[in-house]
C-alpha cells in the first residue's frame, strides 16, 4: 500500500537558479562492495544570479549514512543542520565563499536500483543520470551546478586492479594492506550526473585517434578478460563517430583520453559520462558469431550517440530535467545523421520512422502522452521516453529541413560558441538557430510544448481542362491529457507529384514563375490550407510527406492502384516503402474486421500482387527490398484499429503471411538462393542487406513450412558461421509448431549457455513466439537458471519481449498475461523501481482494447495502484488510470 499522499510533482514554472555555486569538488572513495566510504570536499559560494543572500544550503541525498559534516573546517552537530530521507539542510552558512566536507557511507552490493554506486559482476560502477549522484554523497545534485572534479579512488588491488574516473589520470600509489589508489582530474566543469567511476579486474583494448587539429587521443575500451575479442567493432565505430562529428559539425574531442566500459547490469543503453562512457554490454560487445547485424548496427549508433553527447549534452548541458530533449533529441538526430552516413540513407530513415511509429505514436495517443519538453513530473526517470528522444529528434530534423543544412549548421555553430560550458534551455537552442538565420521560429516552439501526433487530412481534385491539381490540407492534433485544445503547428510537408510513367512531374504553384522539378516542401502553418498546382496535362499521384518530413499521420484516399504505383516508382525511396506498407495495412485491417464479424481471414489479392511484383523486380538494394517485403507488425496495425482486437489482427496477419508463403513459394526459394551470403561475415551495408533479404525469404518459407523448408532452416541453424543467420533460423523454428523447434532451442542453449548476451536472445525468441501457451512459456523461462530478476537485460529479454513483441500471447483473453506482468512489476517495485515503472507501459493503453481485455488490464492497474510503493510505478499507474 502506498504510504501517505502521492508524491508531489516538480514543475517547470517553479524553476529557481541555485542559491550556491560549486567551483571544485574533491572526492575520496574508500571502495568496498559491502560499504564504501566517501569524503566530499566542496568549495561553494553564493550565486550572484540567484539574489538570495543568506539562503540555506540545501544538499540532496538518498539512502546515505552520514558520518561527518564540516563547515569551513569545523565539525557541525545535529543542532545546526537537519537531514531527512531526501535532503540535508544547513540553514546558516557564511556570506562569502565557504567549504563543506561531507563524509558518508553507501552499500554498493545492496544497491539493486542500479542508480548511484553499485556492483555488477565483480565490478563497482556508477550510474548518475539523472539523480543518482545523491546516492553517493550529499550534494547539489542538479544539472545547473557545474564543478571541476578531482577524484581519488582507493581499493583492494587484487580485486580492483583497474580504477577509473572522468578526465585524466594524474597520480597513483600504494596503500596499506594490499590497497592502492589512483587520482583523476577532469579539467572540464560538469554537472554531477556526468560523474562516473569504475573499479574492477578489466582488460583494456586500446586504439588511437588523431583529431583534425592533430591532437592524439587514446581510446580505451574495458571489458572482462573473456570478452577482450569483442571490442573491435565498438572501437571502429568510435573512430568513425569522432571523424564524422569533425566533418559534419566541426566538433573535436577535447580530452587526451576516451574511455568506454562494458557493464552487464545496466538500466538503460549507455551513459555519456565525461571521458568515461558506461555501456550496457549489449551495446558494445560484438563478434560475428555472437552478435547479429542488428546488434552491430545498434552498437555503431549507440557508440556514436554517446560520443556526440560530448558536445550536445556535456560541453553544453541542460539547465533542468525539463530540458532533457535539448540534449537527447538533438543527439538522437545527430546519431541518425551518422547512421545514414555510414549506410543507406533510405534504410536508416525507414528504421528510425519504424521505431517512432512503433513506440512514440502510441505513447502520444495514450494516457502517458506528454510534450517533448514536459512541464511537470513526479519521477524524472519516467520521462526518458520515445517522445523526448525520438520525437525530439524529429523536431530537430524539421528545424534542419526548414533552415537547410547550411543554416542549421550555422545555428549549431552559434549555439556551441555562445553556450559552451553552460547549462541551458531548449529556448536557448532555438534562439541560436533564429539569430544565425535571421528567422522567427516562434510558432515552431509549439512542437516542444504541445503533445499529440498531428493528423494531416489531404484531399485533392484534378481539373483536366484547366490543367490544375488542387490540394486541400487540414491539420488536427487530438486532445492529450491536460491539453484539450491544440494550436496548429508548422509542418514541413515534403511532396512530389508522380506521373503515369513513374517520374516526378514539374510542380508550379499558381502565381509562381517557374516549376520545381523533383520534391518540394510546403510549410503548413494554418489549420487548413489550399494549394493549386498548374500546367499539368495528366492527373498526378501525390507522394506526400516524403522522407517522413514531419512526425505526423497522413490521411489521403489512395486507391490500391495509386499505392502500387508509388510503391513501384516513387523517386523518394522512403515513400516507396511507405506506399507498400500503407497498402498492406489497409488490407490487413480489412481482414481483421472480417474476422471480427465472424468471417475468415485470407490473403488479400492486392497484397498478393504487390508482393509478387516486388519479387519479380530486380532487387538492387537488398536491405530496402527486405523491408518492403515485411508486413507491418501487429503492434503498429493495432494503432489503426477502432477497437483493438489482438486475436483478429494476428489471424489477419498470419493468413497473409501463410498465404504469401504458399502462393509464392518458388519466389522465396529463389530469392533466398540468390542472396545467401557465402563468404566470411563482414559488417558492411551490402552484406547486411543480403542477409536481411535471404532471411526474410526464409521467414516466409517457414510461415508454412514444408519438408524442404524445415531442412533448409535446420541446416542454416547448424551451419551458420554468424549469429545473424543462426538466429534468423532459430527465430523461424521457435515460431513453428514442429519437432525441430525443441531440438534447435536445446542445441542453441547447450552451445551458448555461458554467454549472457546470447542467452538473452534465446530467452527473447521464446518469449516472443506466438505459439499457444505463451504465459506458461514465460513462467518457465523465469524459472530457468539462465534468468535473473536482478539483471535488467534478462528482464527485458523475457518480459519486455513478451509484453511488447508478442501481442497475441500477452493479450490472452483470460488476462493471464496481464497478471503475470503486474506480478512482476510488484516484485521489482521495491528493488528496481525504474525498470518496474517501464514495465507498466504495455498496460497503459487499456482503453483502446475490446471490452474484456480492457477490463482485465484495468483490474491489474488498480491492483498496482493499491500495492505499488515506488513513486516511479505510482506515477505511471496514476497517469494510466488518468
Ligand atoms: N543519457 C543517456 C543516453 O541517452 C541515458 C541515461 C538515462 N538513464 C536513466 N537512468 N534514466 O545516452
Ligand atoms: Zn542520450
Amino acid at each position: 500500500m502506498r504510504e501517505g499522499s502521492p508524491h508531489a510533482p516538480v514543475r517547470l514554472t517553479d524553476y529557481q537558479p541555485p542559491a550556491y555555486l560549486l567551483d571544485t569538488v574533491d572526492l575520496h572513495f574508500q571502495l568496498d562492495p559491502g560499504r564504501t566510504r566517501v569524503r566530499a570536499e566542496m568549495a561553494l559560494r553564493p550565486n550572484p544570479a540567484a539574489g538570495e543572500p543568506g539562503a540555506p544550503l540545501v544538499l540532496h541525498g538518498q539512502e546515505l549514512e552520514l558520518l561527518r559534516l564540516e563547515l569551513d573546517g569545523e565539525p557541525l552537530t545535529r543542532a545546526v543542520y537537519s537531514v531527512d530521507a531526501e535532503r540535508l539542510v544547513i540553514p546558516e552558512v557564511p556570506d562569502g565563499a565557504f567549504t563543506v566536507v561531507v563524509e558518508t557511507a553507501t552499500r554498493p552490493e545492496a544497491n539493486t536500483a542500479l542508480e548511484g554506486l553499485y556492483t555488477s559482476g565483480g565490478k563497482l560502477c556508477t550510474q548518475c543520470e539523472p539523480e543518482g549522484f545523491r546516492r553517493i554523497t550529499y550534494f547539489p545534485d542538479r544539472p545547473d551546478v557545474l564543478a571541476r572534479y578531482t577524484v581519488t579512488l582507493e581499493a583492494d588491488r587484487a580485486s580492483y586492479p583497474v580504477l577509473l574516473a572522468n578526465g585524466n589520470r594524474v597520480a597513483a600509489g600504494e596503500g596499506e594492506e594490499g590497497r592502492h589508489w589512483v587520482r583523476w582530474e577532469d579539467p572540464f566543469p560538469k554537472p554531477s550526473y556526468l560523474f562516473a567511476l569504475v573499479a574492477g579486474d578489466l582488460t583494456c583494448c586500446t586504439d588511437r585517434f588523431t583529431t583534425a587539429s592533430g591532437r592524439e587521443v587514446d581510446l580505451h575500451l574495458y571489458t572482462e578478460a573473456h570478452n577482450a575479442d569483442r571490442g573491435d567493432h565498438a572501437l571502429a565505430s568510435l573512430k568513425q563517430a569522432m571523424r564524422w562529428d569533425e566533418e559534419a559539425y566541426g566538433r573535436e574531442y577535447d580530452l587526451d583520453l576516451y574511455q568506454v566500459v562494458a557493464v552487464d547490469d545496466f538500466n538503460m543503453g549507455a551513459m555519456e559520462n565525461k571521458g568515461l562512457n558506461l555501456f550496457n554490454s549489449q551495446f558494445v560487445l560484438a563478434r560475428p558469431d555472437t552478435a547479429t547485424d542488428a546488434d552491430y548496427t545498434n552498437i555503431q549508433a549507440v557508440v556514436g550517440h554517446e560520443y556526440f553527447h560530448n558536445w550536445t549534452g556535456n560541453r553544453i548541458t541542460c539547465r533542468d530535467w525539463f530540458q532533457l530533449s535539448l540534449k537527447e533529441g538533438l543527439t538522437v538526430f545527430r546519431e541518425q545523421q551518422f547512421a545514414a552516413a555510414m549506410g543507406s540513407e533510405a534504410v536508416a530513415r525507414i528504421d528510425s520512422v519504424d521505431r517512432l511509429r512503433g513506440a512514440q505514436f502510441p505513447e502520444d495517443a495514450g494516457p502517458t502522452a506528454h510534450p517533448v519538453r514536459p512541464s511537470e513530473y513526479v519521477e524524472i526517470n519516467n520521462f526518458y521516453t520515445p517522445t523526448v528522444y525520438e520525437k525530439g529528434a524529429e523536431v530537430v530534423r524539421m528545424l534542419h529541413n526548414a533552415l537547410g543544412p547550411e543554416g542549421f549548421r550555422a545555428g549549431c555553430d552559434r549555439y556551441f560558441e555562445r553556450f559552451d560550458g553552460q547549462a541551458v534551455t531548449v529556448e536557448d537552442f532555438l534562439t541560436a538557430l533564429e539569430e544565425a538565420n535571421d528567422r522567427d521560429l516562434r510558432q515552431f516552439r509549439r512542437w516542444y510544448t504541445q503533445a499529440g501526433t498531428p493528423q494531416l487530412e489531404v484531399r485533392s481534385s484534378f481539373d483536366a481542362e484547366a490543367g490544375t491539381f488542387d490540394l486541400c490540407v487540414r491539420q488536427h492534433t487530438p486532445a492529450t491529457p491536460g491539453q484539450p485544445a491544440k494550436e496548429p503547428v508548422p509542418i514541413p510537408l515534403a511532396l512530389g507529384l508522380v506521373g503515369a510513367d513513374g517520374h516526378d512531374l514539374p510542380m508550379q504553384l499558381e502565381g509562381e514563375e517557374a516549376a520545381i522539378h523533383g520534391s518540394r516542401v510546403l510549410l503548413l502553418r494554418y489549420e487548413e490550407e489550399r494549394f493549386r498546382f498548374t500546367g499539368l496535362t495528366e492527373e498526378p499521384v501525390p507522394s506526400l510527406l516524403r522522407g517522413f518530413s514531419a512526425p505526423a499521420e497522413v490521411d489521403y484516399p489512395y486507391s490500391d492502384a495509386e499505392l502500387a504505383h508509388l510503391a513501384g516508382h516513387d523517386s523518394d525511396l522512403f515513400n516507396r516503402w511507405e506506399a507498400g506498407q500503407r497498402l498492406a495495412r489497409t488490407h490487413l485491417l480489412a481482414q481483421a474486421d472480417a474476422v471480427r464479424s465472424g468471417g475468415e481471414a485470407r490473403l488479400p489479392g492486392p497484397l498478393h500482387q504487390a508482393i509478387s511484383r516486388l519479387l519479380e523486380a530486380p532487387a538492387d538494394d537488398a536491405a530496402l527490398m527486405a523491408r518492403a517485403l515485411t508486413l507491418p507488425d501487429e503492434g503498429q496495425l493495432a494503432e489503426y484499429m477502432e477497437t483493438i482486437d489482438p486475436d483478429a489482427l494476428h489471424a489477419a496477419r498470419e493468413a497473409a503471411r501463410t498465404g504469401l508463403a504458399r502462393e509464392l513459394r518458388e519466389g522465396w526459394w529463389s530469392l533466398r538462393e540468390q542472396f545467401r551470403d557465402a563468404g566470411p561475415y563482414r559488417f558492411e551495408p551490402e552484406a547486411v542487406g543480403r542477409r536481411a533479404l535471404a532471411n526474410t525469404a526464409l521467414g516466409y518459407l517457414m510461415a508454412e513450412p514444408d519438408e524442404a523448408a524445415r531442412e533448409a532452416c535446420m541446416e542454416q541453424f547448424r551451419e551458420a558461421d554468424n549469429m545473424t543467420d543462426q538466429l534468423a533460423a532459430l527465430r523461424a523454428l521457435a515460431a513453428s509448431d514442429i519437432p525441430e523447434r525443441q531440438e534447435a532451442l536445446e542445441a542453441f542453449y547447450e552451445r551458448w549457455q555461458d554467454d549472457p548476451l546470447v542467452v538473452d536472445k534465446w530467452l527473447a525468441i521464446q518469449a516472443a513466439s506466438p505459439l499457444p501457451g505463451g504465459v506458461e512459456r514465460v513462467q518457465a523461462l523465469m524459472d530457468h537458471p539462465a534468468f535473473s530478476l536482478t539483471n535488467p537485460n534478462k528482464v527485458r529479454a523475457v518480459i519486455g519481449a513478451f509484453a511488447m513483441r508478442n501481442p497475441v500471447q500477452f493479450h490472452r483473453p483470460d488476462g493471464a498475461g496481464y497478471r503475470l506482468l503486474a506480478d512482476l512489476v510488484l516484485e521489482l517495485d521495491g528493488r528496481n523501481p525504474q525498470i518496474a515503472a517501464r514495465l507498466v507501459k504495455p498496460l497503459t493503453r487499456w482503453r483502446r482494447f475490446v471490452p474484456e481485455r480492457e477490463a482485465a488490464m484495468h483490474a491489474e492497474l488498480e491492483r498496482l495502484r493499491e500495492r505499488a510503493g515506488s513513486p516511479d510505478v505510482g506515477e505511471m499507474v496514476d497517469r494510466a488510470l488518468g
